[in-house]
């Protein structure tokens, strides 16, 4: 569970990004946010992940206040799993070898164990565990740091805009893979979209933030029928 309460943070001293951020996402929830370029999504899910430590407000995960802790500490210790925009795969090594570094405080044996059952989970990687990630598709690779960041075992997934580049099809084949997650393990999922339709259509709920806050928030399912967000996304009514 994530609960975020009245958290502004930002870059440097004079200028905060998020201006009085407050929601949550439960265990075993989709939750997307959305919202135009530049209003803070990343930086929410950079502040979470304890990249950037909050000056005021309270960020609880599991019920703990996790506030002032650093990022390499919670995802340690908290069950804490973040997938960043750019950059999520380490290209000049294997699936097997991106793997590994996911699962750097796992013992060896755990972490053969825990390989094994994310091949399952992702046949796509159980195909080409040797090969170098440099040869993957986008999409392979979008599967590949969902997998490492899930090797902990970690009960929050932060991901950032895991459909980004992606053709219909394999960001279907990329949400299919999130919906397992959830489904399969439970995690509490809150996921930076574009693909805004695409992205309700496989969330339980979502908030859409303007300016370093929360503009409007509901059930997926109301927010895809919701004018405001069809404006925003679709440019105007579909039908
Ligand atoms: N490392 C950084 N140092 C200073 N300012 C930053 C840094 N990263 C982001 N910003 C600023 O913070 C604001 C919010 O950026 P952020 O990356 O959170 O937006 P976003 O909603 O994720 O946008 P996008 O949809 O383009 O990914 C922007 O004005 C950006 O210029
Ligand atoms: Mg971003």
């Amino acid at each position: 569970m994530i609960e975020i309460d009245n958290v502004v943070a930002g870059y440097s001293a004079e200028i905060d990004i998020l201006r009085g951020m407050t929601l949550q996402a439960q265990r075993a929830e989709i939750v997307t946010l959305l919202g135009p370029n530049g209003c803070g999504k990343s930086t929410l899910l950079k502040t979470i992940a304890g990249f950037l430590l909050p000056r005021r407000g309270r960020i609880a995960l599991q019920g703990e206040d996790v506030s002032q802790i650093p990022v390499h500490r919670k995802i340690r210790h908290g069950g804490l799993g973040f997938v960043p925009q750019t950059d999520n795969v380490f290209s000049a090594l294997s699936v097997r070898e991106n793997l590994l570094v996911g699962g750097h405080f796992l013992t060896a044996a755990a972490c053969t164990k825990r390989i094994d059952e994310l091949a399952t989970l992702y046949p796509v990687l159980a195909r080409k565990m040797d090969l170098r990630a440099a040869s993957l598709s986008g999409g392979e690779r979008q599967i590949l740091a969902l997998a490492r960041a899930l090797m902990p075992r970690p009960s929050i997934l932060l991901l950032d805009e895991p459909s980004a580049g992606l053709s219909p099809k394999v960001l279907h084949e990329v949400f299919d893979a999130i919906v397992q997650v959830r489904d399969q393990e439970g995690v509490t999922i809150l996921m930076v979209e574009q693909n805004a339709m695409e992205a309700l259509r496989i969330s339980d709920r979502a908030y859409v933030l303007a300016m370093g806050a929360v503009a409007l928030t509901g059930a997926a399912g109301e927010l895809m029928r919701d004018e405001r967000v069809r404006e925003l996304y679709l440019g105007g009514r579909t039908h």
